[in-house]
């Protein structure tokens, strides 16, 4: 059994039916790229779900535990928001 890691920081993107069709799919590789290229897996966990019963604003993700919803985003968009809250991430 592995060893159980709580990560500082943690992105759900939906990657249910209606989110995929307007780019949750692409969103999820793209951000599982930046997490590994960002360093450490404990800096950021990259989780799908299936719904987050908002589809009317699909597409959906949620950052934890900065507790930011971003609906009918732009992956540029997300990938921004996450550079910009990574690096105020302080190091220890
Ligand atoms: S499919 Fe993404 S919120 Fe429902």
């Amino acid at each position: 059994m592995g060893k159980f890691t709580i990560p500082e920081r943690v992105i759900y993107v939906c990657t249910g039916s209606k989110c995929s069709k307007r780019g949750g799919k692409e969103l999820y590789k793209n951000v599982k790229a930046f997490s590994k290229y960002y360093g450490d897996k404990n800096d950021l966990e990259v989780i799908q779900v299936d719904c987050f019963d908002r589809c009317k604003y699909a597409p959906v993700c949620n950052i934890q535990p900065d507790n930011i919803w971003l609906k009918e985003y732009h992956e540029k968009e997300v990938l921004k928001v996450l550079q910009i809250i990574m690096q105020d991430q302080p190091k220890v």
